[in-house]
């Protein structure tokens, strides 16, 4: 079947008769826009490694707080946030997002599939911070509405980091987001870029090697990270 079909058909479908097909017949199915707040995406092998890693940098008390670029519906961040809470941290995480989609000038590019374009325009900022609260986690995420390019230069200048996420699909956010961070992790912290092996999003690993040096980045499943030395 035509793959656009598929993707048309994989959409209108609810979500149990979605998960079943998927154990037989994978292709990268755009259930990202019917996915609720708070639910998580990745796979658990990632956010097991993600959380790992976390344990480690807080009990290694690296210095700084928590920044993650690309939140959605938050099913990553409050994950972070429930480990402050767990090890009484008082470290924020500061979440950056436009809260409407991938960035409109990026639409005519391609380094983001025809079917993925426009699946998280949906997204509610009120919403997410309801789910917050309900999660208990509502006063360690400071969220950012808006583009990466505005919101980084007005972020507060005394800002550094310990362990920081990358997940927002494309290329120029990639690449925006390595460029800040780079100079604010603290030593040992950890930085995380998601989709490094994907197909459909191959911006992403394009940005994370033309920032870091390959040889300080280890690639494990879907996430590749790197730790400041
Ligand atoms: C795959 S989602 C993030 C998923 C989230 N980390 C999770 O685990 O649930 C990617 C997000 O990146 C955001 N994004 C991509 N490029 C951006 C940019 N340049 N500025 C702001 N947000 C951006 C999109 O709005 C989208 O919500």
């Amino acid at each position: 079947m035509n793959k656009r079909y598929i993707y048309i058909l994989a959409k209108i479908l609810p979500k149990q008769i979605r998960s079943l097909i998927k154990r037989f017949y994978n292709p990268v199915i755009p259930g990202i826009s019917k996915m609720d707040y708070g639910e998580i995406s990745m796979s658990k092998e990632s956010l097991n490694l993600m959380l790992d890693k976390l344990y480690e940098v807080l009990k290694n008390n690296i210095k700084g707080d928590l920044i993650e670029f690309g939140v959605y519906k938050g099913g990553s961040i409050i994950q972070f946030a429930k480990v402050l809470k767990e090890l009484n941290s008082n470290k924020l995480i500061y979440g950056l997002d436009t809260f409407e989609g991938l960035p409109p000038e990026t639409k005519g590019k391609d380094d983001v599939p025809f079917f993925y374009k426009g699946s998280m325009d949906y997204n509610n900022i009120n919403k997410l911070k309801k789910v917050l609260v309900k999660n208990n986690v509502g006063n360690k995420i400071v969220l950012i509405k808006g583009l990466f390019k505005d919101t980084i230069p007005k972020l507060p200048k005394e800002l550094n980091f310990c362990y920081a996420y990358v997940d927002c699909d494309m290329y120029e956010g990639t690449k925006q987001a390595l460029e800040y961070l780079i100079p604010r992790m603290n030593k040992n912290g950890i930085i995380f870029i998601d989709d490094i092996s994907s197909k459909s999003f191959v911006g992403v690993k394009k940005a994370v090697y033309e920032y870091l040096n390959s040889k300080e980045v280890k690639e494990e499943y879907d996430v590749a990270y790197w730790v400041k030395i």
